[in-house]
Order: C-alpha cells, then sequence, then structure tokens
C-alpha cells in the first residue's frame, strides 16, 4: 500500500495469523494522528513527530499527509529510513562519533538536517564533519529544563554552544530543544510544572536573545504534555512520539482510553496447567518488559480482561495472574495485550500486520528497527 523498502508477502487472515504478532489498528493510528495533527494546527506548532516509537516508513508517510513538517529520529537507521518521508528531520540525540557522523553526512542531498546537542565536543565534531561533506546541518542548542538526561544546564552554557554554532561556516544556529520527559503525568497535575517550565525555558531564551542569537525554532513537546504545548511560551515545535500508538502506561496515566490503543500483541493461550494461572506465547522478546510507567502491576493490558494481571514475563512465556477474574481461558484461545511501552515492543518487531478490527489489510516492516 505504502512505501516501504522490502516487498511484504501477501497479508494472511486473520484467522491464519501466527502469534505472538503484533496489530495495528489502522482506524485508531488514524485517529490519534488526526487529533495530533489538529492540536498543532489550531495553535500554530509545527508538528515533528518522532518516528523512535513506530520506525515505520508508511506511519511516517500518514503523519506527513496529515501536516507533519518533518520528522524527528534517534538513530542514523531511523534517518536514513525516515528520509523517504520528507525532506526535513531533526536529529534529537547528541551525534557523537565517526559512524554516526558518517552516516549522516551521507543522507540524501535533499534532506534538511538538524541536530540537537548540548556540548562545544559535539559540535565541533559534527562541524568538522560538515564541512568535509560540504553538507549543510542545522544545530538545536539542547537545554535540560527538569528531565536530567542531556542538554546544557545553564542559560551562559547555550549561549556558549549556539556561538559556535552560528560561527562555524557550514552550520546554521537555529535554535533551541528539551525534552519534558520528567512531566509524564496526568494532565491535571501539569499545570505548575508546564508553568515552571515555561519560566525555564523563558530565561534560555532570554539569554541568547541578549547574546544576538534569538532562537527561531524552540522544539519540545511529548506525548504527556502534548495539549498543555500552548502553556509553554514561546513553543514553536512539537515532538511527539507514543501518541501515535499510545500504550499501557498513556491511558493509564488518563492521556487517553484504552480503545485509542492502536497498537495490541496477538497471542495464544498455550499453557493452564498450573492453578490459578495460563501461560501465553508472548513473553519478554514481544512485549518488552518494561515497568509500567504509572499506577498499576504487571507487563501489560489484557483486552477485555482488566481482571487479569500479566504478572511475569520470561522470553517466550506471559504469566496472566487469573486471581482477580472468574475468567478460565481454554487452551488455544487467543488474545491481545497492551503493552507497558510500545516504543521498546515495537522495536522487537520484525513487521507489523494492519488491521481493521479483524479483518487484515496490510502488514508493514519496521524498517528503521535496530538501535544503530
Ligand atoms: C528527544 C525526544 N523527543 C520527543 C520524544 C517523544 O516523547 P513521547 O513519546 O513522550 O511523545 C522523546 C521520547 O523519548 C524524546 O526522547
Amino acid at each position: 500500500m505504502l512505501n516501504r523498502a522490502v516487498p511484504e508477502p501477501a497479508a494472511p487472515a486473520f484467522a491464519a495469523l501466527e502469534t505472538p504478532v503484533a496489530l495495528v489498528d489502522l482506524p485508531r493510528l488514524e485517529r490519534n494522528v488526526a487529533r495530533t495533527a489538529e492540536y498543532c494546527r489550531a495553535h500554530g506548532f509545527a508538528w515533528r513527530p518522532h518516528a523512535k516509537t513506530h520506525k515505520i516508513l508508511a506511519v511516517a508517510h500518514l503523519q506527513r499527509r496529515a501536516g507533519a513538517v518533518g520528522l524527528t529520529v534517534a538513530t542514523a537507521r531511523e534517518a536514513e529510513v525516515m528520509a523517504a518521508a520528507g525532506a526535513d528531520l531533526l536529529l534529537a540525540h547528541p551525534p557523537f562519533g565517526s559512524a554516526r557522523l558518517d552516516r549522516l553526512m551521507a543522507l540524501p542531498d535533499e534532506v534538511r538536517l538538524s541536530v540537537a546537542l548540548d556540548s562545544a565536543e559535539s559540535l565541533r565534531g559534527l562541524a568538522e564533519a560538515a564541512r568535509a561533506a560540504r553538507r549543510r546541518v542545522g544545530v538545536l542548542v539542547e537545554a535540560d529544563l527538569g528531565t536530567r538526561r542531556a542538554g546544557v544546564q545553564s542559560p551562559a552554557c547555550a549561549v556558549d554552544v549556539a556561538r559556535l554554532a552560528a560561527d562555524a561556516p557550514w552550520l546554521d544556529y537555529r535554535g533551541l530543544m528539551f525534552y519534558a520527559g520528567h512531566l509524564r503525568m496526568r494532565p491535571e497535575q501539569q499545570r505548575e510544572p508546564i508553568a515552571a517550565l515555561s519560566a525555564a525555558l523563558a530565561e534560555f531564551r532570554g539569554a541568547l536573545e541578549d547574546a544576538g542569537l534569538p532562537a527561531e525554532v524552540v522544539s519540545g513537546g511529548s506525548t504527556a504534555t502534548l495539549l498543555r504545548s500552548h502553556e509553554v511560551a514561546g513553543l514553536t515545535e512539537v515532538r511527539t512520539g507514543t501518541d501515535v500508538f499510545h500504550d499501557r502506561t498513556t491511558a493509564a496515566l488518563g492521556l487517553c482510553s484504552e480503545d485509542d490503543c492502536a497498537y495490541t500483541v496477538l497471542a495464544t493461550v498455550v499453557s493452564t496447567a498450573v492453578p490459578g494461572q495460563a501461560v501465553i506465547d508472548a513473553g519478554s522478546k514481544t512485549l518488552s518488559k518494561e515497568e509500567l510507567r504509572a499506577e498499576g502491576r504487571g507487563y501489560g493490558a489484557l483486552v477485555g480482561h482488566p481482571g487479569v494481571v500479566l504478572s511475569g514475563l520470561y522470553e517466550e512465556h506471559g504469566i496472566l495472574d487469573l486471581s482477580g477474574t472468574d475468567w478460565r481461558p481454554r487452551l488455544g484461545e487467543r488474545v491481545r495485550v497492551i503493552p507497558n511501552h510500545v516504543c521498546v515492543s515495537v522495536h522487537l518487531q520484525e513487521r507489523v500486520v494492519v488491521v481493521r478490527g479483524e479483518e487484515v489489510v496490510d502488514q508493514w516492516e519496521v524498517g528503521a528497527r535496530g538501535r544503530f
């Protein structure tokens, strides 16, 4: 249906699907994409979805058609695959080392590449690679506004890195980038933290402006904070990732309903031998063993069975604790699991089967999977 690197075999009928298999519900996916696109349009934000969640070119095309200005990527592979979905990419990960820089510089000429970074060392490496490749590269200075993961620690540091970027012959200083990963909380709890974030950002923007280096781009945003993005003064661009599929964590935080979760893993009950539990064929190599980043137990939600706890994961075994339900599954019964953290589960799949309810409509390769 849409561009992919490798032709897929014909999609089997739903009943014939071998499990465990990842399913993407197309109407839900399209609804999620439309919702974020509409919010960004209404508030005048450029929307640059993060491809790390889906790693699928067909999904990137869908986001671009809905109005995304380009894509955010975290790895060189994501950049190489997503280059085909739009000529405007932001690498939101410090570009360190020649292996990565060489691959970035080898992206097709028509790609307008920007990179976010937080140190003079990274900046110098990028400047040298861009000069050698005779390629113009945009630079956003990453600021730490509370996540404490990466990002310059003070407005003065941001000015230093921005000045180096502005002075480098093949680099174009563009502005600021931040990721508010520390605000993964329910929207109603975010009012004060967002105000504090906005105030911290104002200090960075003010210092850059005073230094004659105003930030033309201020790139932020996340699934958790999406609907409060307009409360962040000066924000120009929103990078959401998880919202494309949603997951058990975003549902538990009240950021969506379970009916918005577009990605599930179809699994088969393969053992009921141990009393009080059942075993499915989806384990940590399919679902990932990510904790729920909200209140609740277990490694995923069983669609239609809220009383079941997916209490343990071995590599190919998922343990269903049945103590909170009267449901007693038969051997061979199939269930759908919403993973705690969808991005990591997607990364474990070679392909996803695209469905409308229980009708198979396509298969998509997870073309940008892998860690490089
Ligand atoms: C730099 C960056 N931008 C954007 C995102 C998207 O965040 P979310 O998946 O919460 O929407 C992430 C997620 O890890 C990120 O690391």
